[in-house]
């Protein structure tokens, strides 16, 4: 486990010297068109941390490491929850610039509020990194004190569709020719929740497998809606179900509870997915009750993000197009299950 940790962390390392380095400032110009970022006072600034909502699972892992990661490092920290609520996160950010926090790190609550909270941490001079949910690399180019943290949502939905070709039967459990899934999404506004659905499918099809898409239905990341969607579909379309994708571990592990009760039995008679490695999923795939998940590295993310920060706050600025920085995904199946358990 600590050889794993110690890898882990190497290949953090590793991708943000490359990833993370923003150019440095230069010997600031007679007259300097800005004014500069100031330096946060000896010992650690101040840091306001905007979370789109507490109650997620996968972003209280990751919330709670980059607290630790930071009050460890001496920040002063505030950490908010945005209840799900845009506005509300709004008000949140712009209290945290009237306080005069050093810097931001975002979670926004809809990407497509993106533009406008760039354009607000600009206006107001902050170093911001936004995490978890992606903009787009033109509206990140607005502000080069601005950088996004996160992992490649396709590469995630890629490894899900392994996961299934490395079955026996490759997901065909009935031999008919073709696999017939049930697709349950996280929020379709979120480019994990789009890349993920359409990648692990696009897996499977790459490998020249017919599939046969049963349904897809929102689940919003929440697990009770995991287990409703997955208690409907099973009841609709019963033993037709031989993969149920899922864009994420919570609603798994809801789906999970479903088929269970529906007396079906995983990696006998249906196959689950999920991504995330939460503690629960790792627990169920190595009792064999999910054929796998997808690591999506909370910790390596919420160190990255800090990192940048950090940069930032020593003047590194970022070039158009190269404002992402992407943490791997890792898939994990009953094979190496345990070195991602604590
Ligand atoms: C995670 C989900 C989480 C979502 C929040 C995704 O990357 O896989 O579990 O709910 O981020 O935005």
């Amino acid at each position: 486990m600590k050889k794993f940790l110690a890898l882990l962390l190497t290949g953090v390392m590793v991708l943000s010297l490359a990833a993370c380095g923003g150019k440095k400032e230069e010997a600031p110009a007679e007259t300097p068109a800005e004014t500069p970022v100031e330096a946060p006072a000896e010992g650690g600034g101040t840091i306001g941390v905007c979370i789109y909502k507490f109650d997620d699972a996968f972003m209280t892992t990751y919330r709670n490491a980059l607290q630790e990661i930071l009050e460890g490092k001496g920040y002063t920290v505030t950490v908010v929850d945005g209840n799900n609520d845009q506005a509300k996160q709004n008000e949140q950010i712009n209290t945290f610039i009237t306080q005069g926090v050093d810097a931001l790190i975002i979670n926004p609550v809809m990407t497509s509020a993106a533009a406008t909270i760039i354009d607000t941490v600009k206006s107001a001079n902050i170093p911001t990194v936004l995490i978890n949910r992606e903009p787009t690399a033109d509206e990140m180019a607005a502000y080069d004190k601005l950088v996004y943290v996160g992992a490649d949502a396709s590469q995630s939905g890629t490894m899900q569709g392994e996961l299934i070709l490395d079955t026996a039967n490759k997901g065909d459990i009935n031999g008919d020719g073709k696999v017939s899934y049930i697709m349950i999404q996280g929020d379709p506004e979120n480019i994990d929740a789009q890349l993920r659905t359409e990648y692990s499918v696009k897996a499977l099809t790459d490998a020249g497998v017919e599939v046969e898409q049963l349904n897809l239905t929102r689940g919003d990341w929440d697990r009770e809606k995991g287990q409703t969607i997955c208690a409907n579909d099973l009841a609709q379309f019963g033993d037709q179900i031989e993969v149920v994708f899922c864009n994420n571990d919570d609603m798994a592990i809801g789906a999970l509870q479903s088929i269970q009760s529906a007396g079906r039995k995983v990696n006998e008679d249906i196959y689950l997915v999920g991504v995330d490695a939460l503690d629960a999923a790792l627990n169920e795939v190595q009792a064999g009750n999910m054929t796998g998940t997808v690591l999506n590295d909370a910790k390596g993310q919420a160190s990255q993000a800090v990192e940048c920060m950090e940069g930032l706050l020593a003047g590194d600025t970022y070039a158009a197009g190269e404002q992402s920085v992407y943490v791997d995904y890792v898939k994990v199946t009953p094979d190496n299950v345990a070195e991602f358990m604590k």
